[in-house]
C-alpha cells in the first residue's frame, strides 16, 4: 500500500458496504447508475455540451456565446452571458407558488425564531441593496460582512450580489486583527457587523472588534451595525449606521443588476501554508451553477424538504449550502445561530424535531462531539423526519460514520460524505444517495463534470490502493478564478505541483472498486474541528509575543477536533512556566481567534531543523503525537535537540 514517489501511506481498512434503499432510489433525482454514467461520460467528453444544457436551470438576462473558454488555470465559463445570483435565488421564485414558501427558517441561540418567506426575503434584500447604494457601494466594490448567524447575514450577501458588489465574509470567531487583514486585502469599502452575537450564552462583541480593526484599515468608509444583543456599542457619527435606521427609510424596489457570468460574486479567505490568507475569488455564473446542481444531485433536494446545514456561513460550506445552492433551488433552509450544546447537548436534535428537518448536513468534528455526549441526547427526540445525512470538512472516521448511520439515521438514511474545498466552490466527490453503495470513510465517486486522478508528483497515475496526490484533470464551472490581488500565487499554489492539473493539497487513494478515500492534507495546514488553519499563521502569532524567539506548530490526533494544535516554542531568554503558557495561549486567541486556541504549548531550547534551516515538522508531529520517530532524520542539523525534546516528553 505504499508508493515511494508520493510517500503517502494508507492504513485504513474498511470493507463494510451499504447499498441504497430501493424506496429512496425510486424518487431520487439521479436514480440509476446508467443515468449517472451517461452524465459523467458526457461531461468528461463534452464539457461545453453538458454544462451548456445544465445552465438552462438558471435564469439568464442574456444567454452566453460560449460555454467554456481557455484551459486551466485560465478558464472562463458562459462567456457573454449575463445573470444575477440574487435574482436566481429570489425573484424567479416569486413568479411561482414558492412566493410564500419559507426560504429561511432561523433560530437564535437564546431561542428566538424567525421565518422568512421568499417574498419577505426578497423585500429585505432589495431594501438593504438600496442601503448599500446609499452608502456609496457600487458594482465591482467589495463589502466585508462580519456577522453572527442571523438572517441579516444572508440578506446582506444577497444584497451585495444584487448590485454586483462582491462580499467578503469574515467568520465571527475571528479577531480584530483578522478582520483588519482581510478587509485591507479586499479593499472593502463598507463593513456590515452587529453589536454582538450569542455563543454558548456568552457575548461575542463584534462591533468592538470592528472598531479595533478600523485603526488598521484605510479603505473602509462606512460601518453598518445590526442590533442583535442590545449591548452598548460606540457609534461614530458619519461612519457608523444602525441597520434598522437605514432600512426604515429604504425603498423595496431594486432591480437585480445584470452582471457578466465571470463577474466576481465573492471573496472568501482561506489559510495558506505560508503566512498570508488567500482570498479565494468566485465568480457568478459558474459558481451558481455548480452549487445549484450539486445541491440537487447530492442532497436530492425536493420541494417539500426542510434542509439544514449546520455550518457557519463564514465558511464556504455555509456560502454554498446554506445560501446560494438551496435558495437557487427554491428550498427551505434552516439557519441556527449558536452552539450545539446550548442550553444543553440536545439542541441540534431539538431543532430537527421542531422543524421536522429532512436533510441534515454537518461535520465529522461535530459528530465526534455528539458521540462523546452520549446517545441519550439524540434518543430523547423524534428524528424520524430525517431522510438523508451529510458530512463535510475532513475524512470521517468509520466509527463516526457508523454512529451517524445507526443512532441518527436509524439505519434508514443514506450518508453523503462530500469532498470539496473553498477553492472548488461546490461538492466534487460524493455519493449520490439514490445510486451509490456507500462505504464508511470513503467519499466514493466524482460527480458529473469532475475528472479526478490520483497521481505522483510527476503526474503518473497510481494503481488502486496506492496513496498519491488528488488532482483534477479538467476544469469545472465553480472553481476559483484567482486569489484576489495575487494571480501569480494562484497559479503557483494550485497549478504548479502537477503539470496541467489542479492540485489543492490532499492525499488520497482509490480502492479496487474505484472509490476514492481522502487521506488528509499533504502540507502543513491543520484541520482543527473542520477549520483549515495555517500553522504559519499560528507561528507568526506566537512569535509576535515579545518573549518568544521561535515557534513551530504541528497537529496531533485529537479525539474531538480531529487535529489538535501543539506549539513548540523557543524563548528569547529563560525557561517557560505555566503562567507564560497561559499568556501565550491567550495571545494566539487574540491574534487569530478562539478557533486557533493551542491545546499544548511546549517550551524547548531548540527546534529540529535541516541544515538549510527548515524546521522538520514531521519529527515534531511524531513527538506531539507521542509516537516513536520512524522517519528519516539524516538531514537533521543538531541531533541533541531531538534527544532533549524526547527526554522532556510528557
Ligand atoms: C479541505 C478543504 C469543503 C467545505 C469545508 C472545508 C478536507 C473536506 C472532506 C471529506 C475528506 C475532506 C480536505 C479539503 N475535506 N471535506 N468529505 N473527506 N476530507 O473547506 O476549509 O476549504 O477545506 O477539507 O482536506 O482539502 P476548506
Amino acid at each position: 500500500m505504499q508508493t515511494p514517489s508520493s510517500g503517502i501511506q494508507s492504513t485504513l481498512q474498511e470493507h463494510r458496504k451499504f447499498p441504497p434503499r430501493p424506496e429512496f432510489s425510486a424518487s431520487a433525482h439521479i436514480s440509476t447508475v446508467a443515468q449517472y454514467e451517461q452524465m459523467w461520460n458526457q461531461a468528461k467528453d463534452d464539457p461545453a455540451g453538458f454544462w451548456g444544457e445544465m445552465a438552462n436551470q438558471l435564469d439568464w438576462f442574456k444567454k452566453w456565446d460560449k460555454v467554456l473558454e481557455g484551459t486551466m488555470p485560465e478558464t472562463k465559463w458562459f462567456v457573454g452571458g449575463q445573470l444575477n445570483a440574487s435574482y436566481n435565488c429570489l425573484d424567479r421564485h416569486l413568479l411561482t407558488w414558492r412566493k410564500n414558501k419559507a426560504a429561511i427558517i432561523w433560530e437564535g441561540e437564546p431561542g428566538d425564531r424567525r421565518t422568512l418567506t421568499y417574498l419577505e426575503l426578497h423585500r429585505e434584500v432589495c431594501q438593504f441593496a438600496n442601503c448599500l447604494k446609499r452608502l456609496g457601494v457600487r458594482k465591482g466594490d467589495r463589502v466585508a460582512l462580519y456577522l453572527p448567524m442571523i438572517p441579516e447575514l444572508a440578506i446582506a450577501m444577497l444584497a451585495c450580489a444584487r448590485i454586483g458588489a462582491a462580499h467578503s465574509i469574515v467568520f465571527g470567531g475571528f479577531s480584530a486583527d483578522a478582520v483588519a487583514d482581510r478587509s485591507n486585502d479586499a479593499q472593502a469599502k463598507v463593513i456590515v457587523t452587529a453589536d454582538g452575537g450569542w455563543r454558548r450564552g456568552k457575548d461575542v462583541p463584534l462591533k468592538k472588534a470592528v472598531d479595533e480593526s478600523l485603526k488598521k484599515s484605510s479603505t473602509v468608509e462606512k460601518v453598518v451595525v445590526v442590533r442583535r444583543t442590545g449591548w452598548h456599542v460606540d457609534m461614530v457619527p458619519d461612519r457608523d449606521y444602525w441597520w434598522h435606521d437605514l432600512m426604515s427609510s429604504a425603498s423595496a424596489d431594486c432591480d437585480a443588476e445584470p452582471v457578466d457570468s465571470e463577474h466576481p460574486l465573492f471573496i472568501l479567505y482561506t489559510s495558506g501554508s505560508t503566512g498570508k490568507p488567500k482570498g479565494v475569488l468566485h465568480t457568478t455564473g459558474g459558481y451558481l451553477l455548480g452549487t445549484t446542481m450539486t445541491s440537487r444531485w447530492v442532497f436530492d433536494l425536493k420541494e417539500e424538504d426542510t434542509y439544514w446545514c449546520t455550518a457557519d456561513i463564514g465558511w464556504i460550506t455555509g456560502h454554498s449550502y446554506i445560501v446560494y445552492g438551496p435558495l437557487s433551488n427554491g428550498a427551505t433552509t434552516v439557519m441556527y445561530e449558536g452552539a450545539p450544546n446550548w442550553p444543553d447537548e440536545g439542541r441540534f436534535w431539538e431543532i430537527i424535531e421542531r422543524y421536522r428537518v429532512n436533510i441534515f448536513y454537518t461535520a465529522p468534528t461535530a459528530i465526534r462531539a455528539f458521540i462523546k455526549w452520549g446517545d441519550d441526547w439524540p434518543n430523547k427526540y423524534d428524528l424520524s423526519s430525517l431522510r438523508l445525512l451529510g458530512s463535510v470538512g475532513e475524512p470521517i472516521n468509520p466509527e463516526a460514520w457508523m454512529w451517524y448511520h445507526t443512532v441518527i439515521g436509524a439505519e434508514r438514511c443514506p450518508i453523503v460524505d462530500t469532498w470539496w474545498q473553498t477553492e472548488t466552490g461546490a461538492i466534487m466527490i460524493s455519493p449520490l444517495p439514490g445510486i451509490t453503495e456507500t462505504k464508511p470513510g470513503s467519499c466514493t465517486r466524482p460527480l458529473p463534470g469532475v475528472v479526478p486522478a490520483i497521481v505522483t508528483k510527476e503526474g503518473a497515475e497510481l494503481p488502486a490502493n496506492s496513496g498519491g496526490l488528488l488532482v483534477m484533470k479538467q476544469p469545472w464551472p465553480s472553481m476559483l478564478r484567482t486569489l484576489y490581488g495575487d494571480h501569480e500565487r494562484f497559479k503557483q499554489t494550485y497549478f504548479s505541483t502537477v503539470e496541467g492539473c489542479y492540485f489543492a493539497g490532499d492525499g488520497a487513494r482509490t480502492d479496487e472498486d474505484g472509490y476514492i478515500w481522502v487521506m488528509g492534507r499533504v502540507d502543513d495546514v491543520l484541520n482543527v474541528a473542520g477549520h483549515r488553519l495555517s500553522t504559519m499563521e499560528i507561528e507568526s502569532a506566537l512569535v509576535s509575543h515579545s518573549l518568544v524567539s521561535e515557534a513551530a506548530v504541528v497537529g496531533f490526533p485529537h479525539e474531538i477536533k480531529g487535529e489538535g494544535i501543539c506549539c513548540f516554542v523557543t524563548l528569547k531568554t529563560g525557561d517557560g512556566n505555566d503562567s507564560l503558557e497561559k499568556e501565550l495561549i491567550s495571545h494566539v486567541r487574540k491574534h487569530i481567534g478562539a478557533l486557533a486556541t493551542p491545546d499544548k504549548i511546549r517550551f524547548t531550547a531548540g527546534l529540529p531543523k535541516t541544515r538549510s534551516g527548515k524546521i522538520m515538522r514531521r519529527l515534531l508531529r511524531d513527538i506531539a503525537a507521542g509516537r516513536e520517530q520512524t522517519g528519516d532524520t539524516t538531514t537533521l542539523e543538531d541531533f541533541t535537540v531531538l534527544a532533549k525534546l524526547r527526554e522532556n516528553d510528557d
